[in-house]
């Protein structure tokens, strides 16, 4: 199938990098936010990142014009009704998620595909709430998008062979590295990535070591090229936290078990550099 005209629901930090690189790869996107300050804030974001790639010589005069020629703006999900593709980055909840894909399911043409973005809600129960649960998939890019070169495609256990083929396809357009990945909890990046976190934050917890100390570790002695910690109080501990519980939940496993310093952050409203104080401080 050809995919040409592409709409992605959520402007914030994950929506609004999806968006740009759907722009800079020439297919018509509209980026689509509930809240016009947030559409506003996606797209002069999207700008900004485009007039600094154009100053550091990494992008031409002409693509930056034609990326913003292919970028519009939307409040209204009805405006998805002529869309080959639809990908939500809103937030990280199964009520909101599966409010979005019936209405998408509405709206949509029925030959449209219905990604999602989620890092760790079954695809297979999204696509459930739709009536084409053979075309809703997962499309996980990582953060900063337009920076970071791989995308986890989760079959959901409806996902069929075309659906997961347009898709491949899309993320190679994309000039993105597409892996397969079925759907368990975490799919494969997050259930490999939040225990070394979480085992991090126990190093700390048991007073193995201080989180420099712990952080230096992993960067020196493992070539990571930011410490756990670190890219901890990036994603936000909140975010960290929910993840380790999705894993905990999903597999019933004790070794997924959040760590109870990770649980008193996070009660204590210290969530990572969005709240100023996480594993580091940021004011
Ligand atoms: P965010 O909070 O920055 O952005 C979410 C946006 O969605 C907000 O602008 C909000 O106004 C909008 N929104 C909420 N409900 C909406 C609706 N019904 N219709 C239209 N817009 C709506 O969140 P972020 O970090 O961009 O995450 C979005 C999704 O991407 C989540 O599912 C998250 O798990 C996933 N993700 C996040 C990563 C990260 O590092 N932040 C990495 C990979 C995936």
């Amino acid at each position: 199938m050809t995919i040409n005209k592409v709409m992605v629901i959520g402007a914030g930090q994950m929506g609004a990098g999806i968006a740009q690189v759907f722009a800079q790869s020439g297919l018509q996107v509209m980026l689509n936010d509930l809240k016009q300050e947030a559409l506003d804030k996606g797209l002069a974001g999207i700008e900004k990142r485009l007039k600094r790639a154009m100053e550091k010589g990494k992008m031409t005069e002409e693509d930056q014009q034609s990326t913003l020629q292919n970028l519009s703006g939307s409040t209204a999900l009805e405006d998805a009704s002529d869309c080959d593709f639809v990908i939500e980055a809103v937030v990280e909840n199964m009520d909101v998620k599966e409010k979005v894909f019936k209405s998408l399911d509405e709206i949509t043409p029925s030959h449209a595909i219905l990604a999602t973005n989620t890092s760790s809600l079954p695809i297979t129960e999204i696509a459930a709430a739709t009536s084409r649960p053979s075309q809703v998939i997962g499309m996980h890019f990582m953060n900063p998008v337009p920076v970071m070169k791989l995308v986890e495609i989760i079959r959901a256990i409806q996902t069929s062979d075309e659906t997961y083929q347009a898709i491949e396809d899309l993320a190679k357009k994309l000039e993105k590295t597409p892996v397969e990945v079925e759907d368990f909890p975490g799919f494969v990046s997050n259930r490999i990535l939040m225990p070394m976190i979480n085992e991090a934050i126990y190093t700390v917890h048991e007073g193995v070591a201080t989180p420099e100390d712990v952080d230096t570790v992993m960067k020196l002695g493992m070539n990571h090229p930011m410490g756990p910690l670190t890219l901890a109080d990036f994603i936000g501990l909140d975010t960290c936290l929910y993840i380790m519980e999705v894993l905990h939940e999903g597999f019933g496993d004790s070794k997924y078990r959040p760590c109870p310093l990770l649980r008193k952050y996070v009660k204590a409203g210290w969530l990572g550099k969005k709240s100023g104080r996480g594993f580091y401080s940021y004011e």
